[in-house]
């Protein structure tokens, strides 16, 4: 298995923080009972199962553009003896339903990882049928704080500067450092949204350094093509170099560094 189903499922358990932040898309899409409710990049079927119990017979259409997870959901529902769900392979730039056919549509942490976002939005407003609504949950990367910034490098003098200096770089080309807040709310209301509501919230990010977690964050991937952080330090810097800011990093051992990780929950209404 590889890409996304292998991604998905070595991020492990669905933690409370996941499952909240599902209810309340949900809770915003206001489902009805008989609901044709449409989850884009539905991958392991969180939003997916989670709708299901909000409409009664109505049905799901789980939309994902990799076999490989839309093949994991179908079993996780075969095994929650879950009805009622449609799995189509597809991308969210083209999706494969008719124009009006939905009746609300919901999305986490789909748009971050989708190449052209307008066409994805533009599709959206495509297929929802007048009144149909939209909820979605989408991480704000570029306004969150991350181990080259919310580490102090200072006490490395010079490669510090370097570390802070190459994060600066990727981060200004990294596509999962685009999605904006406002810039989103205006792609929606050009296509024909209305009621835009949209909150930006932070839970925060606790980390309590340790050597495992210092291994398991600099090996950490934000998606399946996405680089470690370890593996962008490879490839700036000397081996001993990689070590010296390893090094560092364990060498805070017992403290909590706190990271920013702000969520946009946008919701709107088809016009
Ligand atoms: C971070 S996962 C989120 C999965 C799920 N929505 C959740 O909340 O657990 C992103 C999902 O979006 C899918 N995906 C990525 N790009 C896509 C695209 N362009 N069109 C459709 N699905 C896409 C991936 O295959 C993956 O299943």
């Amino acid at each position: 298995m590889s890409g996304w189903a292998a991604w998905l499922l070595a991020q492990g358990q669905v933690d409370a923080q996941m499952v909240a932040e599902a209810e309340r898309v949900l809770e915003a899409a206001a489902l009805r009972p008989g609901d044709t409710v449409l989850d884009v990049g539905s991958g392991l079927g969180l939003l997916t199962l989670a709708a299901l119990e909000r409409i009664g017979d109505g049905w799901v259409i789980a939309v994902d553009s990799s076999v490989g997870a839309l093949e994991e959901l179908l079993h996780l529902a075969h095994e929650a003896n879950a009805n009622g769900i449609m799995y189509l392979v597809g991308d969210a730039e083209v999706l494969p339903l008719p124009d009006a056919s939905i009746d609300a549509a919901v999305l986490r942490s789909v748009l971050v990882h989708v190449r052209d976002i307008d066409a994805a939005v533009g599709e959206l407003a495509r297929v929802l049928r007048p009144d149909g609504r939209l909820s979605l949950r989408e991480p704000l990367n570029r306004s969150g704080t991350y181990l080259s910034t919310a580490v102090d490098w200072a006490p490395l003098g010079g490669l510090g500067e370097r570390v802070v200096a190459l994060w600066e770089e990727f981060a200004a080309t990294d596509p999962l450092q685009r999605l904006d807040a406002d810039v989103l709310a205006v792609a929606f209301a050009s296509v024909g949204f209305v009621a835009l509501e949209s909150s930006v919230e932070d839970p925060g990010d606790e980390w309590l350094v340790t050597e495992e977690s210092v291994d398991a964050r600099l090996d950490a991937r934000g998606g399946p093509d996405h680089p470690t952080v370890r593996e962008r330090w490879q490839a700036a810097f000397a081996p001993d170099e990689v070590d010296a800011l390893v090094r560092h990093l364990k060498g805070l051992g017992g403290t909590t560094i706190t990271f920013r990780r702000p969520q946009l929950y946008l919701s709107a209404r088809r016009a």
